[in-house]
């Protein structure tokens, strides 16, 4: 288990927070399009307005190249913050460090809050530079980490900061691994990962890592077809990594080894071209015709996973099974993330989902508040599955 200060272990009355959480939300015209990671923050934020703190956000948005770009400003998220935070009022310093931060800080009192700049507009912020973390420590008497969705990025505000104040885990930090290590450190078994997206190339560490963990692993999306050409399936115009097919067999032969069942389609849904409302057919995976690409499992495939899924207690899920952005593409992902949602509600499942194109998928089957635990991370998500230390995590562990 993780051991590290809680905000329990803080007294912030009266005391300058460095609150280190993650504002890269998707804003389109100016507006948040999805408030989720600001709507996870705020039982830390209200805590420590509760106890008197006061409370300074800092947080990166989106990749400036270390230096001031406009466009990646946070101040467009300083109404968001105010909603979320029941129409409290956020200031902004136009600067994350130096006398402008400094000046907005001062001005606080105890219980208000205030966001500071996009802190990758200093290059430091990437490069983990001490000096850069010694000018964000100057600024505040604790630091608070509620960021797990960058705990993977070795940077100042993640890493080197943790070791220059007093240091501990926000709420959603804490909830965010009491959960992960609920579902695959001390899991209860039957253990079940469901894993998609469209390259194995990309999550290679992760199902090797996952065969060694789990009982039974399903594979979906297009990396799927990189699995069935290792087993010699001809998969037509498929999207496939065909100079990954020995690594596929590495991982099956791992599995196997481990003991680990893994679950391959047995039929598809295919089609000529990938387009809203083309025109399909379900074929066995034996008989992918030439000129036709998988798009989606095929219903004797999904029956299988679903019922398979009755059989776990525990499953941790990642990446859509199909192209689910394109109807009737996403119908096995629909139905699975249904199955896991309803057995979840049934109390006969723990289900854990996270990454990258993972909530949207959940999201479209409308099962995101049905699972017990969705992450709000990517990446970060993803390494943990890989068994890697989190820098932000491990900042936090030697900081205690
Ligand atoms: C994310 O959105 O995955 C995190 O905020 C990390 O962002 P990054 O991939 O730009 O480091
Ligand atoms: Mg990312």
């Amino acid at each position: 288990m993780a051991s590290f200060l809680t905000l329990d272990d803080l007294e912030p009355a009266g005391r300058r927070v460095l609150l280190r959480v993650d504002l890269n939300v998707p804003i389109e015209d100016g507006k948040v399009v999805d408030a989720q990671r600001i709507e996870r923050i705020v039982p830390t934020i209200e805590a420590l307005i509760e106890a008197d703190a006061r409370v300074v956000l800092l947080s990166h948005f989106g990749r400036p190249k270390g230096e001031r770009d406009d466009a990646l400003s946070l101040k467009p998220l300083v109404p968001a913050l105010e909603t979320a935070l029941g129409g409290r009022k956020v200031a902004f310093a136009e600067d994350c460090i130096g006398s402008v931060a400094a000046f907005v800080i001062n001005g606080l009192t105890d219980g208000s809050v205030a966001l500071l700049e996009n802190l990758r507009f200093h290059a430091g912020e990437e490069a983990n530079d001490p000096e850069f973390a010694r000018q964000l420590a100057e600024l505040g008497d604790l630091y608070v980490n509620d960021a797990f969705s960058a705990a993977h990025r070795s940077h100042a505000s993640v890493d080197a900061l943790a070791h220059l104040l007093p240091a501990a885990a926000g709420r959603l930090m804490c909830a965010e691994l009491d959960h992960l290590q609920a579902a695959l450190e001390a899991p209860q078994r039957p253990l079940v990962a469901v894993v998609g997206g469209a390259k194995v190339s990309t999550k290679l560490d992760l199902l090797g890592n996952l065969v060694r963990k789990v009982d039974c692993l399903i594979v979906g999306g297009g990396m799927a077809n990189t699995f069935l050409e290792a087993q010699g399936h001809a998969i037509g115009r498929s999207l496939s990594e065909s100079e990954m097919t020995e690594t596929a067999r590495e991982i099956l032969a791992a599995a196997a080894e481990a003991g680990c069942e893994v679950l391959l389609p047995e039929d598809a849904v295919v089609a000529d071209e990938l387009a809203p409302g083309v025109s399909t057919r379900i074929v066995s995976i034996d008989a992918v015709p030439a000129e036709a690409m998988i798009l989606d499992c095929g219903p004797a495939t999904t029956a299988k996973l679903c019922a398979r899924l009755e059989e776990m207690a525990t499953l941790v899920w990642n990446g859509p099974l199909g192209c689910f952005e394109v109807p009737p593409f996403d119908a096995a992902t629909v139905a699975a993330a249904r199955k896991a949602a309803e057995l979840t509600e049934a109390g006969k499942l723990m289900s854990v989902a996270g990454g990258g194109d993972t909530l949207a998928a959940l999201a479209r089957a409308g099962v995101s508040e049905r699972f017990s635990y969705v992450s709000t991370a990517g990446g970060a998500f993803l390494e943990w599955l890989e068994g890697k230390t989190l820098p932000g995590v491990a900042a936090l562990e030697s900081a205690a």
